[in-house]
């Protein structure tokens, strides 16, 4: 069995041997440590503004005020999670240190606002992914993929420990830690150092049930039903993330997928989440999962398309509709067995808010065939068939 300990040893290597790596290494623990200064800075300024209201005004939002006092607590409290998160980053990654005595001294980025709102997307996934609250959120997203793969892959016809899964775009790594507990290889891949750092402290550090807190919706200052609603806390991990069956096979890498996996013909399963509107450019993505498949293997994939880099002025991006993309599937040479749309699901969603978000995603299960007849860049693409609903 690969002890949870080294569920990271499958690590990029070389990821952090440039500069430039290093930089933007230093730049997330920066990020990290910027949360408390950053969040306290948006409460104060709230406080600040009722300071100055009229004093009758002032009287009526006494509560108010006593709320203010309980978010700064629970920043404080999400601060000590953070610090949990970020000690002994350095070490993830093997035979590299990016954080050296001369980075801690020689960079110290000032903090980036998308870069905060990451900060605290981080802490809104460990519900998702780690929380009882998160269950119905992962039984809508995780369990059609778990059940498919068991369907696809029972134990009475293969051995599920041969059986390897990736799971591109990982996050903080329950879905494929739920593969891997049915016994099956599988395998995490994630680039955001948000999630790994965090994805690292869940897997190779918590220990025991419920054993620490985070305040996810402290900074959902809007849409609030009751002030507890805001300041709720919410306990991880849900279950004990070392509570995998001796021979599981579970790993997590680091990098970008498409620089990862380069290998053809070596999954049996490819299994992602909210996962392929990550694209500049999707047909890229689709093109990778149709190589490093093997022939025969299956493609699991449910989500929206959220591009996103849709609109950033500094990125490029292309956003094909379903349709389209559906077409692309079917121009690799992928068939297409199962296919649903309108599939309500949430994401990291704070259920007490008065606004609330449901994407109508797509479910498809695609194979690549076992004997490739033509190139598939000579495919037309279409089949004739419409969208499946
Ligand atoms: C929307 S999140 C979904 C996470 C998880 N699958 C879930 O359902 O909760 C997409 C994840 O893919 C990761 N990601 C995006 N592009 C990637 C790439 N090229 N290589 C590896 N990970 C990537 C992002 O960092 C992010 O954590």
């Amino acid at each position: 069995m690969e002890t949870m300990d080294d569920v990271y040893t499958k690590k990029m290597q070389n990821t952090y041997e440039d500069e430039e790596e290093r930089k933007h290494f230093q730049r997330i623990v920066s990020a990290f440590k910027y949360y408390k200064p950053h969040s306290l800075q948006r409460v104060k300024k709230t406080e600040s503004y009722l300071l100055s209201l009229p004093t009758h005004h002032q009287k009526l939002l006494t509560k108010y005020r006593e709320h203010l006092q309980d978010v700064k607590m629970c920043i404080e409290n999400n601060d000590e999670i953070i610090k949990l998160i970020i000690k002994d980053v350095s070490h993830i990654f093997e035979n590299v240190n990016p954080s050296s005595e001369q980075n801690e001294s020689t960079l110290n980025p000032r903090p980036v606002l998308a870069d905060q709102e990451k900060v605290q997307a981080t802490i809104k996934q460990l519900v998702r992914d780690w929380s009882v609250e998160g269950t119905d959120e992962r039984n809508a997203c995780y369990q059609p993929i778990i059940d498919e793969i068991i369907q696809l892959f029972p134990d009475d016809i293969c051995t599920p420990a041969e059986i390897q899964v990736l799971v591109p775009g990982a996050g903080l790594g329950r879905l494929a830690y739920e593969i891997a507990k049915r016994g099956y290889t599988c395998q995490g891949n994630e680039f955001s150092l948000f999630m790994l750092f965090a994805s690292h402290f869940v897997l190779n550090k918590c220990r025991g049930v419920n054993s620490y807190k985070v305040h996810p919706w402290v900074h959902q200052y809007m849409n609030n039903l009751e002030a507890g609603h805001q300041t709720q806390a919410i306990f991880f991990p849900d279950v004990n993330p070392s509570d995998l069956p001796e021979n599981a096979q579970f790993s997590m890498t680091a990098g970008d997928f498409l620089e990862v996996y380069t290998d053809d013909n070596h999954w049996d399963c490819v299994a992602t989440c909210f996962f392929i509107d990550c694209a500049n450019n999707v047909v890229q993505f689709i093109e990778t999962i149709y190589k490093i498949l093997k022939p025969g293997g299956v493609w699991i994939n449910l989500g929206p398309l959220l591009y996103h880099f849709s609109d950033m002025p500094s990125e490029d991006s292309i956003e094909p509709s379903y349709e389209v993309v559906r077409q692309v599937i079917l121009g690799f040479g992928f068939q297409i067995e199962t296919e649903e749309t309108r599939v309500k699901t949430r994401y990291a969603q704070n259920i007490n808010s008065m606004l609330q978000c449901e994407y109508n995603s797509v479910y498809f299960v695609c194979r690549k065939p076992r004997r490739q007849t033509s190139s598939p860049d000579h495919r037309n693409g279409a089949d004739g068939n419409g969208i499946q609903e």
